[in-house]
């Protein structure tokens, strides 16, 4: 199903995502920057993606370490300044790397200079700009919605006697997008950044946006149980997802496309089948609604099989389909699966269809470092301590090289570092041949080199016991990949299947080159990619 969309920069190029606090301190404060980020550049294009996305760097309270905006056009003095953040932009630019910024629509700080009229009197011009309701006649909320941080949606303000929502903490209180003024607003900001040079976005909580009109009460969720995070105690059907929403979702691409070339990506934890609505009718919403399925499905052969295989169904006709391994939201995946396994998972990310994203780090294996209780710094963790939902964890230092604090900065960083990283470092690892940074590397050459990696079709072939078996295709030809997700050994019998050409990559990084005969054997949590010898491929 070719289509327009696989030329596009996005489309066949790798996306990798920065969280700025924990990539590079340049200033000696223990606290990522922008300076630091343009100083590993190089790294970046080294490592071969195509573009970098930064997790938001605008001035904030930090409250949620920058997910409350106090103003959507600066940077926040810890980042650096306008200046920095020009520059950086120049210097992904003259590297042929394309820059991402956060945008953050839902909410802002309650240090926002917008909510601060809001909340000053109920005639305020801007009362309207966030969501104000009455008390409930016993005095409480206004309504059953809960925050996902943690306890009620509402927070309660004495000044004017009411409550308004947020669907995170108290200090995000939720804009009010039924409002035009509101919507504006954010478009201005969006104009603003893609007038500086901005690639695109990646919106915060699309689905979120718009909330019933009615404020009507969330159902509960019956498969709700104890040790799940609070706000999983209801479906969320009238709080989130709401049909309204992607009318605002085509209004935010029509502002992209006032500009050439730019991106609108979604971050949406939906369901596959309502995922994929935010194409939009007529593909003119998001051009990546961001899956993240890989992120919560069993690793197993027969459920991933299963997985992409429903999601390549779901897309609508010429959607260009997109893959998330890990975020600063969610475990490290070299946690989850292991880190043998997580080579498998790298070749399956850079081998299926449609943009792969990157979490930094993970390139070097980077695992979920232990947080001890004094060290917490995620406010999620601290109104729902001790049930696993910490991100701290996830967004720990980059881990550059076996120097004090890894190299990541000249003071003691804000979050601890990894306890191996004298070892465990992009010094050391570049240096190893088999590394999984060098198996990275050499996944996105690969990917880069053979058309049919970056945009031929996908044609399931086996999911039996640990063995995933699939082909990327097109008009010139086919490549094989073929993963173990066990420790056993498996091998494949090629008669079926057409196995022919060689090796051109295994996670091991042992194999290139070995003709593939009759049988294909991989060892535990070995996956290769079989395909012509290179001299055949023009
Ligand atoms: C998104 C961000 C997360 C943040 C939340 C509230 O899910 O990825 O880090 O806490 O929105 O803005
Ligand atoms: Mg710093």
């Amino acid at each position: 199903m070719p289509s327009a969309a696989i030329t596009c920069w996005w489309a066949v190029g790798v996306l990798y995502q920065i969280y700025p606090r924990s990539f590079q301190d340049a200033d000696g404060d223990g606290i990522g920057d922008l300076a630091g980020i343009i100083a590993r550049l190089p790294y970046l294009v080294d490592l071969g993606v195509d573009a970098i996305w930064l997790s938001p760097i605008f001035p904030s309270p930090m409250a949620d370490f920058g997910y409350d905006i106090a103003d959507y056009v600066g940077i926040d003095p810890l980042f650096g300044t306008m200046d920095d953040f020009d520059a950086l932009v120049a210097a992904a630019h003259g590297n042929g790397l394309k820059v991402i910024l956060d945008l953050v629509p839902n909410h802002t700080s309650d240090r926002h200079p917008w909510f601060v009229e809001s909340r000053a009197s109920r005639d305020n011009p801007k009362r309207d700009w966030y969501l104000w309701r009455d008390p409930a006649p016993d005095g409480g909320p206004p309504n059953n919605w809960l925050s996902e941080f943690g306890g009620s949606g509402w927070q309660y303000d004495e000044t004017t006697r009411q409550y308004y929502y947020h669907a995170f903490l108290a200090q995000q209180p939720d804009l009010n997008w039924r409002n035009p003024k509101v919507r504006e607003a954010i478009y201005q900001v969006m104009r603003f950044w893609l007038g500086r040079g901005v690639d695109g976005f990646r919106v915060d909580v699309i689905w979120h946006l718009i909330k019933d009109e009615l404020f009507r009460d969330n159902p509960p969720n019956p498969d709700f149980k104890p040790e799940m995070p609070p706000h999983a105690a209801l479906h969320p059907v009238y709080s989130a997802d709401r049909p309204e929403t992607l009318q605002v979702v085509a209004e935010m691409r029509r502002v992209i496309d006032e500009f050439d070339a730019r991106v609108l990506i979604g971050e949406i934890y939906l369901p596959i089948e309502r995922l994929v609505a935010y194409y939009g009718e007529g593909l003119a919403g998001a051009q990546l609604p961001f899956n993240f399925a890989l992120l919560s499905t069993p690793w197993h052969a027969r459920t991933l099989a299963q997985l992409i295989d429903r999601y390549e169904a779901a897309l609508p006709q010429g959607a260009w389909p997109n893959w998330v391994l890990g975020n600063h939201d969610r475990p490290r995946i070299a946690s989850r699966v292991g880190l043998a396994q997580s080579r498998v998972a790298a070749m399956l990310l850079l081998t299926l269809r449609g943009t792969p994203t990157m979490y930094y780090g993970d390139e070097i294996g980077m695992q979920q470092v232990a947080i001890a209780p004094e060290q917490v710094r995620d406010p999620f963790e601290k109104n729902v301590p001790g049930i696993g939902v910490g991100r701290d964890g996830c967004r720990t230092p980059m881990q550059w090289d076996a120097s004090a604090h890894g190299g990541f900065s000249a003071a003691q960083p804000w979050l601890p570092l990894a306890e191996h990283y004298a070892q465990e470092n992009v010094a050391n690892l570049s240096a190893d041949a088999q590394s999984i940074l060098n198996l990275y590397r050499a996944l996105i050459s690969l990917r880069k080199r053979l058309p049919q990696l970056a945009h031929g079709d996908y044609a399931p072939l086996a999911a039996d016991g640990d063995l995933l078996l699939y082909r990327r295709h097109d008009a010139t030809g086919s490549v094989l990949i073929a993963l173990n997700l066990g420790a056993q050994p498996v091998s494949v019998v090629s008669d079926t299947i057409g196995l022919d050409g060689e090796i051109l990559l295994s996670t091991a990084m042992d194999r290139g080159g070995e003709r593939v005969g009759s049988e294909l054997s991989l060892r535990g949590h070995e996956g290769v990619i079989v395909g012509p010898a290179p001299e055949e491929v023009v």
